[in-house]
């Protein structure tokens, strides 16, 4: 079922904590709502479930306008961060609660909930009791009490965060999965870029209670909005050199030596304005065209791949990853080249050209 927001806003006391938001989610889309710590994700969540009030603006659940539909009546599946599973019950009756408190058949309830059991893997658990279960399986657990009464919409506020990282890997495959077999329309908050790239349709990135754009992982990653959309995704970050156009090309803060050719696209720059480029790690590499030198400040062996910090004569910094075979030491000095197709370039209200 789609879901659709429109207009929303949010204060607390003086703090409009979000402006006039607008959103939707495909059926059968699963979205990240993707964003820092405070930004206003789980404000969002808590609106569309109903758990807050909104101070303006609509939520439509497909056709259905749910914006004055109480919380419990929206039919919405709730996991949160903490599992908040019933310690003195068993797997099966915390599953089977929401029927068991509307009193449905004992029959029923045992094939629902064996049912939505072999959906995510924990049949053989049934009669433990959450304490003796690991966080992954409390997750999974609370994830079936979500999805037992076939809510038309499922909301997860950092599902993820609490497991440890190989668990949380382990769930964030499983989570979906789960949603593509059921199909429902999810809705993802986390502030882990990698969680929302790796298992979303689409991501929405939010600052400071506003949507900065809405896109496709792919989409976003290759074409942000912003150098702050830009600097958020990817790991490692992307590195920023500021500069100023002189006769088409970007002169580097602090070392007229240091200069950049524009990308073709967006030539045409006038003298004296002032631009940031975006280069990623993986586009600062030893064999592309428009070389950068500099000296290896830092060198991390990650397995299969090797982290270099290059420090350019004025001081600012490139990443490169590499193969781990690449042979650089520390304290080399490289003259290594940017991808003059793939650099971003920013003004400097930091929108991107
Ligand atoms: N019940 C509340 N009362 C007052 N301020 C709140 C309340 N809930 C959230 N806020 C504030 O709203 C902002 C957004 O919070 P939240 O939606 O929880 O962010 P996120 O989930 O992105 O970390 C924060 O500045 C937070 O302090
Ligand atoms: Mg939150």
């Amino acid at each position: 079922m789609e879901i659709v927001v429109k207009g929303f806003t949010k204060h607390f006391g003086d703090t409009a904590v979000i402006e006039n938001m607008n959103l939707t989610v495909k059926d059968g889309e699963m979205l990240a709502l993707l964003g820092p710590s405070g930004c206003g994700k789980s404000t969002t969540l808590f609106a569309i479930c109903g758990i807050h009030k909104m101070d303006a603006g609509q939520v439509l659940f497909g056709d259905r306008d749910v914006t004055h539909v109480p919380a419990q009546q929206r039919n919405v599946g709730m996991v949160f961060q903490s599992y908040a599973l019933y310690p003195h019950m068993t797997v099966f009756q915390n599953i089977a609660f929401p029927l068991t408190v509307r009193r449905e058949s004992k029959v029923d309830i045992k094939r629902k909930v064996m049912e939505i059991a072999d959906l995510v893997y924990i049949g053989e658990l049934l009669e433990r009791r959450p304490a003796q279960l690991s966080g992954g399986q409390q997750q999974r657990v609370s994830l079936a009490r979500a999805l037992i009464r076939r809510p038309g919409v499922l909301m997860l506020d950092e599902p993820l965060a609490n497991l440890d990282a190989r668990l949380r890997l382990e769930m964030r495959s499983e989570l979906r999965r789960i949603q593509q077999e059921t199909g429902i329309a999810a809705i993802l908050v986390t502030h882990d870029q990698v969680e929302a790239m790796s298992i979303c349709d689409r991501i929405a990135i939010m600052d400071q209670g506003k949507i900065l754009q809405i896109a496709t992982p792919a989409e976003m990653y290759q074409r942000p909005v912003n150098s702050f959309v830009a600097g958020f995704l990817g790991d490692p970050p992307i590195s920023f050199l500021d500069g100023v156009v002189r006769q088409g090309i970007l002169v580097l803060q602090g070392d007229a030596d240091d200069t950049i050719p524009l990308p073709e696209h967006i030539s045409g720059q006038p003298d004296g304005k002032v631009l940031r480029l975006g280069v990623r790690p993986e586009h600062y590499q030893p064999h592309f065209p428009t070389k950068v030198k500099g000296a290896v400040v830092f060198v991390e062996m990650q397995g299969r791949e090797i982290l270099f910090d290059v420090k350019l004569s004025n001081g600012d910094l490139l990443r490169s990853v590499q193969a781990a075979s690449s042979q650089f030491k520390l304290g080399d000095t490289v003259e290594w080249g940017v991808d003059p197709a793939q650099i971003l370039v920013f003004d400097d209200h930091g929108t991107r050209l």
